[in-house]
């Protein structure tokens, strides 16, 4: 049964949102009927803070409040100050509280929210698909999900009117188990939010398949869904699509598919896979008005192809490497295996790319390679480092114009297969294609790693949060952004922050999916000024909402296999200085030098502090004045490292991984 509301005709009681885009003073035009939904259709969307919420990841929660906003009117504030009060009574009963912004941008937000002082996440509905499929007519409007009843809407309507608490009243009837008494009431104030394609369900069955749907497909999805490709199912017909349009709008909406999860308005990347916000938004439109057929070719159809082997991009590989095959068994843990192959380049040789193809994806979970040198040869002027890396999802890497990755020649080349198990017995083969330079470039990638090895993540917490950085000590340009954390992974970002304290947004995933772990090559490199920061943050969810959690109850630290968790962000870069001619390893162990301070300085302030000494640093805290060699402060050992790490002595892990 659907519950019909009508617009009501009273002029909002609101003052000063003449200005607010999508917010109209007036009520939308009547009589035009909105229905609120008997459930909430999963969705997932990003908060004024950059961090996602999906609806149904909090599938054991016992209501989910969600209160429609707009920034800076009276009624929205004072609604939100209703909501923050129940937010205080019910967040440790097995509620959770949103709100809902299906009207301003997220800049507004987040300084609205701040002004305001709000605790509770404002959820972004850029593209209004949320607001529309829910029924929001108004702000202020409160809609109480509850998950344990198939996601139902237990209550729709005002905080309170008329002098009923309705909004407390249906919280508190659901979590003591009983009958909400009054599940819609109709809301009568409160300022209009214009949904432009609301309504418009007969233009949207005119949106063309052949024309429009099919060839957004075949650009976004059909690279993976095809026959050969790593997909479930191949999108190689109308027919096909029909059949799981329901299924493809949930993917979309839960932003799972397409597989690309940057924010959208953070940084811009090669490779980009995801749909324009105009995009999702026909898709959505075109399925919910019943994925109509229409006239013209079936594209889909007419040119379904075969995936190719290797990535049509770069073609057939200069050399091919294959990996010993190995026997993953059905259950446990397999230590890490190290497959040492010959070097098949027996003179220095530079990459352009290196693809590698696993030989089965359901258990090959990484690979980290290096060149392994001949200690019978002259050590090589460029010393060699990784040939190639693969996680699940991974695409081909591409090393930047004018640069290359050196290997050089003879030797051997390891490498470290990470396997898990399925519950099926499984050989994996796995092959690496090298693409060549023909001629030395004139620069060279290089890589390091921002981590930290000493934290601790305690059991059952479901935001802990964990930041390191390393200081460039001389200028670079960014080739390439790569993240890595296990399956308590949930959000990750990197920044740049000058000596002068600019801060500027380089990668966020709202959402960081362990599933796809891939390069963040950036259209152009980034320069990376001397004395700059590269900030990373890391947020890991070890509660039972998570569904990878291999176990909620236990504390958590570094650890190679993935029932333990990494911090671990990649960059790829050159050095602004160093060409093939001109190396500069000296910057190389300038920038490691930063590393251990790096770890421990939270605020990054290039001081620590004593509450900074956490996790396994925690140790130190009782002789934190004894260790801290300046009578005020630990100052940075940045530039300086011999010194300054003889005074954290190696009881600590991460301390004495860095010596190394
Ligand atoms: C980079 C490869 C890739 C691309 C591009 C891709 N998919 Fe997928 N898709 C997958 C894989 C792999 C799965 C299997 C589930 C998984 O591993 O997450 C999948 C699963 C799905 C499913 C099954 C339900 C689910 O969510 O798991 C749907 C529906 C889907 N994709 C729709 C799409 C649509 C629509 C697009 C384009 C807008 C798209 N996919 C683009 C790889 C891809």
């Amino acid at each position: 049964m659907k519950f019909k509301l009508l617009a009501s005709t009273m002029a909002a009681a609101v003052l000063g949102i003449g200005a607010i885009a999508g917010v109209s003073a007036i009520a939308a035009p009547s009589p035009a009927t909105v229905s609120v939904p008997e459930k909430a259709d999963n969705f997932q969307l990003t908060d004024h803070t950059r961090l996602a919420h999906e609806l149904h990841y909090f599938r054991d929660s016992k209501a989910i409040v969600i209160m429609s906003q707009v920034n800076g009117t009276a009624a929205s504030r004072a609604a939100a100050a209703e909501l923050e009060k129940l937010q205080a009574t019910y967040k440790d009963k097995g509620v959770l509280f949103y709100m809902l912004n299906s009207a301003g941008t997220r800049d507004a937000a987040a300084a609205e929210a701040k002004a305001q002082g709000y605790d509770i996440p404002i959820l972004m509905d850029e593209l209004q698909l949320v607001g529309e499929s829910l029924g929001v007519q108004r702000e202020g409007e409160i809609f109480v999900v509850t998950p344990l009843d198939g996601f139902r809407i237990a209550y729709h309507g005002p905080l309170a009117a008329d002098g009923k608490a309705y909004a407390a009243d249906a919280i508190a009837a659901i979590t003591s188990g009983k009958p909400v008494a009054n599940a819609r009431v109709e809301v009568k104030s409160g300022a209009a939010i214009s949904f432009p394609e609301r309504g418009k369900a007969t233009e949207h069955a005119k949106i063309s398949y052949s024309g429009e749907i099919a060839p957004l497909l075949q650009a976004k999805c059909v690279t993976c869904h095809q026959k050969g490709g790593i997909a479930p199912f191949a999108m190689d017909s109308y027919d096909v699509v029909k059949t799981f349009a329901p299924m493809i709008r949930e993917s979309v909406r839960a932003e799972r598919m397409p597989p690309y999860f940057p924010d959208p308005h953070i940084g811009t990347f090669q490779n980009d896979q995801s749909m324009t916000a105009e995009q999702t938004r026909t898709l959505i439109h075109w399925i919910e008005a019943g994925a109509p057929r229409g006239t013209g070719e079936d594209i889909l159809k007419t040119q379904a192809g075969e995936a190719p082997e290797w990535p049509t991009y770069l073609g057939k590989p200069d050399v091919i490497v294959e990996l010993p095959s190995f026997d993953v068994p059905a259950s446990g843990l397999v230590e890490y295996q190290n497959q040492r192959v010959d070097n098949p380049f027996k003179e220095d040789t530079w990459l352009r790319a290196i693809s590698i193809k696993p030989g089965d994806r359901t258990v090959l979970h990484h690979v980290i390679s290096n060149h392994v040198p001949d200690p019978k040869l002259p050590r090589a002027k460029i010393p060699g480092g990784s040939v190639g890396s693969y996680t699940p999802g991974a695409e081909a890497q591409i090393i930047a114009q004018d640069a290359g990755a050196p290997v050089p020649g003879g030797g051997k080349l390891n490498f470290q297969m990470h396997y898990t198990t399925t519950g099926k017995a499984a050989t994996d083969k796995t092959q690496v294609g090298f693409y060549t330079l023909k001629a030395p470039p004139k620069f060279i990638k290089r890589s390091t790693v921002i981590g930290d090895f000493g934290f601790k993540i305690p059991a059952g917490a479901a935001r802990h949060k964990e930041v390191a950085y390393q200081t460039f000590p001389a200028d670079a340009y960014l080739y390439t952004l790569y993240p890595h954390a296990h399956y308590r992974g949930f959000h990750v970002e990197l920044k740049s922050v000058t000596p002068d304290g600019k801060e500027t947004m380089l990668l966020s995933l709202p959402k960081y999916d362990f599933n796809w772990q891939r390069d963040y090559d950036p259209i152009e490199p980034i320069l990376i000024t001397k004395g700059t920061k590269l900030v990373a943050t890391w947020v890991w969810d070890n509660s039972t909402n998570n569904r990878a959690n291999p176990d909620p109850t236990r504390d958590v630290t570094w650890g190679e296999q993935t029932p333990d968790e990494m911090m671990y962000f990649r960059v790829n870069y050159r050095w602004a200085d160093e060409t093939v001619d001109n190396v500069r390893n000296d910057l190389q162990q300038q920038l490691m030098a930063s590393l251990s301070i790096g770890m421990i300085d939270d605020n990054y302030d290039n001081l620590i502090q004593e509450g900074e000494l956490k996790g396994m640093m925690a140790s130190l805290k009782p002789r934190f004045k004894a260790l801290d060699l300046d009578g005020a402060m630990l100052r940075p050992f940045l530039f300086r490292p011999i010194k300054r790490r003889q005074a954290f002595a190696p009881p600590v892990r991460g301390v004495a991984l860095l010596n190394l």
